[in-house]
């Protein structure tokens, strides 16, 4: 799982590439653009920067991003569907640059938005950046898990517990597994040259969700909003560093 400093370096491309298709992909993302065209203009853009799209045919998965509305938590699929004002996306975009892969997620309003979903999106990125913060040599996955569930659980967010973050290298989904929950000083420690996408999923309502008949899109029970912000971060000799920034 500790990553070589060519390795790292693809990574770092590769983690660029995400963090600028979603600055480009931004401001398309107003009422009236259907989730087909996100998809299609984010898709050409990882391509005019020499990387594919890692979520195409992963797993079988039909597009190149995906592209979750208000109670959908993620993997929702780009289709004709037309954003409305007062909606929010979840955006989550994956490239693979020269064998090595970037991974990050966002979740945007759509025109102007009610106070809870500004809330919900306001807390979730925090939570993210909780997380984040207590990435370092020494300290544990667990430590990481724990200081999101405690951040959602003040602030009365539901922590969807099914999906979890991971490493991230030559595959999308290495090992570790990163949960949004868990304890201080428990799970894997961390070491310097490890790349893990770090990737709370809070609801506004209950932690509980279910999967769509299309087989990929994951929804809240309660039907309720969620969102969800991903950063691919590097642990470094005394902290972290953000792969993924826009
Ligand atoms: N970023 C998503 C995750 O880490 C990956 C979605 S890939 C898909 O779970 F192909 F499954 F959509
Ligand atoms: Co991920």
């Amino acid at each position: 799982m500790i990553k070589s400093l060519e390795e790292i370096e693809l990574l770092k491309i590769a983690g660029k590439i995400v963090g600028d298709t979603h600055k480009f992909l931004k401001p398309f993302i107003k009422p009236g653009i259907t989730t087909q065209e996100l998809d299609k203009v984010a898709k050409d853009f990882i391509i005019s920067q020499g990387a594919t799209p890692s979520f195409l045919n992963y797993n079988g998965y039909p597009a190149a991003i995906c592209t979750s509305i208000n109670e959908e938590v993620v993997h929702g699929i780009p289709g004709n569907r037309v954003l409305q004002e007062g909606d929010i996306i979840s955006i989550d975009i994956g490239a693979c640059y020269h064998g090595y892969h970037g991974d990050s997620a966002w979740s945007y309003p759509v025109g102007s938005i009610s106070e809870d979903k500004k809330y919900l999106l306001e807390h979730t990125e925090q939570a993210l950046y909780e997380g984040l913060s207590v990435i370092k040599p020494g300290n544990t996955i667990g430590d990481i898990g724990y200081t999101i569930e405690q951040y959602a659980l003040k602030h009365k967010l539901g922590v969807v517990k099914e999906l979890v973050g991971h490493g991230v290298g030559k595959h999308l989904h290495e090992q570790p597994d990163v949960p949004n929950y868990g304890k201080k000083n428990t799970g894997m420690t961390l070491r310097k040259g490890m790349v893990i996408a770090v990737e709370p999923m809070l609801n506004l309502g209950k932690p509980s969700i279910y999967v769509l008949d299309d087989d990929w899109t994951i929804v809240t029970s309660d039907n309720m909003p969620s969102a969800h912000f991903e950063h691919t971060v590097l642990v470094t000799k005394d902290g972290y560093e953000i792969l993924t920034k826009r």
